[in-house]
């Protein structure tokens, strides 16, 4: 029997197999380029992405779980079954599969019967629902009980959850629309302002992997393509990283904020532990060099980065679909 656990996340989506030693099998972004206007689907995951600014006019890509709620449930259930059949899940099998997907910390109701309602339309049966701090405190590898709560803090491209949890359930906990995506925004606009230049999301993106960073001492470049803000015409320019910090420290400020405002939320003994035990830092944003390090000198507190960050709410899913007392004391169905 299959076992699955599944971020479907707002950037990529991530498939971990747990009934067998394969690990992760999947790892694809989230989106479907669409077509005319009855929005017929013409390519799925990096099918799809790979078209990003080069289709024509009437051709769009649609990322289907925005900011960590599914926004079309036709598209999404389209992605979905296409990245089962990927992974080599028979239709046969789908009913009989036991498959774990990981949601936003305090997701509402709604959210939940729009999970619940994709998994029916993909044909699947047995489907448990984990809020995405308990994915990533049971991937840290520390101490995680129900004396020793774990703080965990996961930025995305369209998420970011912070939580402290314990095997009990969620102290404190809160999920915002802040991530990745806004910075490569923040990009966007920056380099037509400094450098003249209009850019894609994708060449933002590229920037903020390559050559972001919140080092004090942050050096390099990149050339960018674009077309000139001024001419409208084809255009490149060499972006400095410099320039690129600022996009960046305002969502790390925000995310910030709202660190502060979970952990003061805790009682006191709780707050006692945290502190003794760090921060637990996750996500494809924490790849960023030196985010990690603000964070914790921003928090005054110790903090621990993921291996790969990325992939941290996934490998804790793939680790309680895989234990049957984990899946019962985390997940909802
Ligand atoms: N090397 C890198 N440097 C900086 N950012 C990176 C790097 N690699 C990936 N990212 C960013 O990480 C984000 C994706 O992270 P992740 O896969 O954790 O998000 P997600 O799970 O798809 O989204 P969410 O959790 O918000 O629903 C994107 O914004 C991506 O640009
Ligand atoms: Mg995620």
């Amino acid at each position: 029997m299959w076992k699955l656990a599944i971020d479907l996340g707002s950037s990529m989506t991530k498939i971990y197999r747990a009934d067998t030693s394969s690990g992760i099998v999947l790892v694809e972004p989230s989106c479907v380029a669409v077509a005319g206007e009855e929005k017929e689907i013409r390519a799925i995951g990096k099918d799809a992405k790979n078209l990003i600014g080069k289709t024509a006019e009437c051709t769009s890509i649609v990322y289907p779980v925005y900011e960590g709620e599914i926004v079309s449930l036709r598209l999404a259930s389209a992605m979905l079954k296409e990245f089962l059949s990927r992974v080599g899940v028979k239709s046969s099998a789908l009913k009989r599969a036991q498959i774990l997907f990981s949601m936003p910390c305090g997701a509402s109701e709604r959210t939940q019967e729009n999970y619940r309602l994709l998994a029916e339309e993909c044909g699947l049966k047995k489907v448990y629902f984990v809020e995405t701090p308990y994915l990533t405190a049971v991937a840290s590898g520390g101490a995680f009980s129900e004396s020793d709560p774990v703080f965990c803090l996961d930025i995305g491209g369209g998420v970011t959850n912070i939580a402290v949890v314990s095997t009990d359930g969620i102290i404190a906990g809160v999920s915002m629309n802040i991530g990745g995506n806004n910075m490569d925004a923040n990009i966007q606009n920056k380099v037509a302002r400094v450098n003249g230049l209009r850019i894609g999301a994708l060449t933002a993106e590229r920037l903020k992997n390559e050559i972001g960073s919140l080092s004090p001492a942050v050096r390099g470049t990149m050339v960018a393509e674009g077309s000139s803000v001024e001419s409208c015409r084809p255009s490149a320019v060499s972006v400095q990283a410099s320039d690129l910090t600022d996009c960046i420290r305002v969502y790390a400020d925000k995310i910030l904020e709202y660190a502060s405002m979970v952990l003061k939320k805790l009682p006191a003994e709780v707050a006692a532990t945290v502190n003794r035990n760090g921060a637990y830092l996750s996500g494809g944003v924490m790849k960023i060099p030196y985010l990690a390090q603000y964070i914790g000198a921003r928090l005054e507190m110790r903090y621990q980065v993921s291996e790969e960050p990325q992939y941290t709410a996934v490998l804790g899913g793939g680790a309680i679909v895989r234990d049957k007392d984990m899946l019962s004391a985390f997940a909802k169905s």
